[in-house]
């Protein structure tokens, strides 16, 4: 971790402004800030971010030749102690916005497993990143492709898989309010994201 203030990255992958994984991932932040985590929040359907359109320019010097939001947002997801996603489940999986920027890591990729150079900025190793995510339906395995996703671009980043929040269920904006423990859970795991080693 770094000598100041933990740095917690939220990342808003709805693209509902208000909708329940932002309200979520509002609340985890304030988790980590009620511990001294200084934090920011990205809203992904604000930004622009097309998607990677495998050019392989990035297999030079890990440097990928879109010029868009992503060229900011990349140096946030390597200078950041930990990270936040909060997707919405679309079709089983996260949304194209969420899945346009994992994509884009593509150019991280390169740099840890092509180059082999660190991922991670000025940092000592022990980045760690949750998941939020909320789903209308009911299904046993209805997170599942989404967290084989998360995981995948948690390991590109250099980010250990600290857990996750998911709620099924829920589905107009604002029913998350409403969940008897879900705000609170969020609240707790903003928190404990920042102090568990
Ligand atoms: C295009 C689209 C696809 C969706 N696909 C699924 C799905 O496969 N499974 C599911 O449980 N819910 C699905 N939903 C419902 C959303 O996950 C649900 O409304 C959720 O609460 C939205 O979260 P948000 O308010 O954070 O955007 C879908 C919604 C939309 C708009």
């Amino acid at each position: 971790m770094a000598a100041s203030s933990p740095y917690v990255l939220g990342v808003a992958g709805s693209p509902r402004r208000n909708g329940n994984t932002t309200v979520l991932l509002q609340e985890a932040l304030r988790g980590a800030a009620a511990k001294g985590a200084e934090t920011r929040t990205v809203y992904l359907s604000e930004l622009s971010i097309s998607p990677c359109r495998h050019c392989d320019q990035c297999l030079e010097e890990g440097r990928c030749a879109i010029e868009d939001d992503m060229r900011w947002l990349s140096g946030e997801l390597r200078g950041s102690d930990f990270l936040i996603l909060a997707s919405p489940i679309f079709f089983m999986g996260v949304t194209a916005q969420t899945k346009a920027m994992i994509d884009r890591c593509q150019a991280l990729w390169v740099i840890k497993y092509v180059l082999k150079l660190p991922v991670a900025r000025n940092h000592d190793g022990k980045r760690k990143g949750l998941f939020i995510s909320v789903g209308n339906a009911t299904l046993p395995d209805l997170f599942q492709p989404a967290i084989a996703t998360v995981k995948s671009w948690f390991a590109t980043l250099d980010i250990a898989y600290a857990g996750d929040l998911l709620f099924s269920g829920i589905d107009k904006r604002g029913d998350i309010v409403n969940h008897p423990t879900a705000m609170r859970e969020a609240f707790l795991a903003g928190q404990s994201l920042i102090e568990i080693d």
